[in-house]
This record gives C-alpha cells, structure tokens and sequence, in this order.
C-alpha cells in the first residue's frame, strides 16, 4: 500500500504563504511521480492570527501538530507584534517543546554565479552546519534588575547540558561518517566562554568512537573567517546553538543566499519541522516576487527524512539542474516571479522523469 504522510502546514507571515504554495506544489508533484501520498494540515499560526484572536499556537493545535509526520514553516515574524513573541510562541515551540535538537543546515553551492566569493566553485562549498536547537542562551529567561535605571542589568546565560552537548555531537559523528569526506569540526568559543569546555571534552570523548572521522576544531570568530577564505575546508561541523544561528546567516550567503538556504529541525524518529532559513521580508509579502527554492529545498530535506530518498533527491536534483543550466538566473527576489519558479521546478520534475 502506498505511503501516507501526514504533513501540518504553518505558512505564517509575510511571504510564507506564497512560498509555501509553491513548495506545496512541489511536494504533490513529487508525491505523484513516487507514488506516495500526502495529506496536509493547514494552521493559521502567526502575526495576522495573533493580531486577530491573541492566540500565537495554543496547546491544543501544537499536540495535534505534533502528531503529524512532519511539519512545514513558511517564516514567522513582523513588526506588529513585540520583538520575538510570535517566533519564540511558534518556531521556539516547536523547537523547545518538541525537542526538535538538531537543526541541520547544509551550505552547497550549485553554481560558481550564484557566489559572492572570488574563484569560489561547488566544488569549494559543500558543508553541513549541524546546530544545537534546544539549549543555549534561546531558552533561558532574560532578566532585567534595577531596569529602566542607571544601574541596570540584564543576564541570560549561556547553559549547556552533558546530555544535549552529547546528542548533538554523537548526531554530527554519525552524520560525517555518511560522507565522502568524514570531517567534523567543532566549533565553539571555549577560549572565551568557558562554560563551553564542555562541548571540547565531550567532543573529544564521542570521538573516540570515532576513529574514521577526522576531527577540527575552529573558534567560532575564526571558523566565520574560514568560511569566507577557504569554504572548502568545512565538511561537516557542529555547534551550539546562539553560535549556529549566526554563522547559517553567513553561510547562506556563500551558497547564494536567503533564497536557496533551507534546515531541518529534527528529532530522529519524532515529528520534524522543515524551513526556509529566510525570514518573513514584510515587504516582499503579497507581490509573487519572493523566491520559494528555499521552502522546496526545506521540502526536499524533509521527504530525505520521512524516508522518500529517490524523491528528495529528484526535488534537490531538479533545482540543482536549473540553477546549472541558468533556466533560474539569480536567486534574489524580483528576478523570477514567485509562481514562475514553482513552475520551473515542475516542469524540470516531469522533464526527468519522462
Ligand atoms: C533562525 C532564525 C530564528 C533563530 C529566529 C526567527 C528566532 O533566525 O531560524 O535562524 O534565531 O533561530
Ligand atoms: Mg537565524
């Protein structure tokens, strides 16, 4: 009997939804050619909602989203809400509460144009940015003493635990073990922030499991000079997750940027969320300008993690051709319209299969 996965949608704010339908699309195009199917859950979780009834994701939708196969997010965000409210209640959750700890963020270039680095190939940028998604200073409460006066304080910690360091670095072992290369770099500012000693012991303990794997390690204010100088030195590394978020910002751009880059939050063997990286670009919203490679790169990650290998990579296969053979000229928004590239990519879907 053919497969039936159970897919909740949040396409959210701003540009969400039109990269979503897009995406969608995609999914049903692959859905048809593989012989799977798929059945969606809509919610209508983000700023408009909040705006509109108060509620940002309550109890009762998140266990049932949670009982989905996987999720789908478009963005989150927009100035009408206060800083952080709806992306903590909605991304944060997912995140936190589902214990969603990998957030896994492959940086590939598939075309030397779409670079802003000098001599920089495909061959020079194919690494994995492996994230820790459910620690850090992201969910300690912020704490503001003698606020508002000269003498005021504001702390949140930077906390790891032995259990989530562990998971995330056993995580990206496994993972480098998979590749051609079996490189891990750990990078980490343990110099400076002592309490990150614990990710180098433990780094070096999990390793030794691991004789196959070569290990690196780099200092996180060196690893984002790396990136930029010689890319081609990063096969897979692990990070926390502050440290992680800041440096996907940087390799998104070295792949092409914001348009193209996609991540996975997973928890191996639980309900996944899928995303673009990008945010919600308020003022794209609504103009068919915004680029969707990005949600059907997510798309493809998560059909890899459902199990549907052929067809995750018939999805990354077809936009890897596009972008090749320059059908898609640039990956920034305006160049294409919104539903010209979700066109694209079915039309090179049907093309290969054919
Ligand atoms: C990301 C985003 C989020 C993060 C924001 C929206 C809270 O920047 O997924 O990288 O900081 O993790
Ligand atoms: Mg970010």
């Amino acid at each position: 009997m053919a497969k039936n996965y159970q897919i909740a949608v949040i396409a959210g704010d701003g540009i969400g939804p039109e990269v979503v339908r897009q995406g969608l699309r995609v999914l049903r195009a692959a859905a048809e050619a593989h012989g799977f199917q798929v059945g969606l859950t809509e919610y209508p979780f983000g700023t408009e909602h909040w705006l509109r009834t108060q509620e940002i994701f309550p109890d009762a939708a998140f266990a049932e989203a949670r009982r989905h196969d996987a999720v789908l997010l478009g963005a989150i965000g927009d100035p009408r809400a206060p800083v952080g409210l709806i992306e903590r209640g909605v991304i944060g959750r997912l995140r936190w509460e589902g214990d969603l700890y990998v957030n896994l963020r492959p940086i590939k270039l598939y075309h030397e144009r779409f670079c802003p680095l000098k001599d920089k190939k495909p061959e020079h940028v194919d690494m994995i940015i492996v994230r820790e998604n459910t620690e850090d200073a992201y969910v300690q409460k912020p704490v503001f003493e003698h606020q508002g006066t000269a003498d005021e304080v504001a702390t949140q910690p930077m906390r790891y635990t032995r259990k989530g360091t562990e998971r995330i670095i056993r995580y990206a072992f496994e993972l480098a073990r998979r590749r051609p290369r079996r490189q891990l770099t750990l990078i980490d500012k343990a110099n400076a922030v002592r309490a990150q000693d614990l990710y180098t012991r433990v780094f070096a303990e999990v390793g030794k499991e691991y004789p196959d794997v070569k290990t690196e390690h780099a200092y996180i204010d060196a690893a984002c000079m790396w990136m930029i100088k010689n890319p081609e030195w990063f096969d897979v590394a692990v990070t926390t997750n502050l440290f992680g978020d800041i440096i996907t910002d940087l390799g998104a751009m070295i792949q092409g940027g914001m348009g193209i880059a996609a991540s996975g939050n997973i928890h191996p063997g639980r309900c996944s969320m899928f995303e673009p990286i990008h945010g919600s670009f308020p003022k794209a919203a609504g103009k068919n300008i915004a680029n969707p490679i990005a949600t059907v790169m997510a798309i493809a990650m998560m059909l890899d993690f459902l199990g549907e290998k052929e067809a995750a990579a018939a999805v990354e296969g077809a936009v890897a051709e596009l972008l090749r053979s320059g059908r898609i000229r640039s990956l920034k928004a305006g160049e294409h319209r919104t539903d010209e590239l979700g066109d694209l990519v079915l039309d090179q879907l049907a093309a290969v299969k054919a």
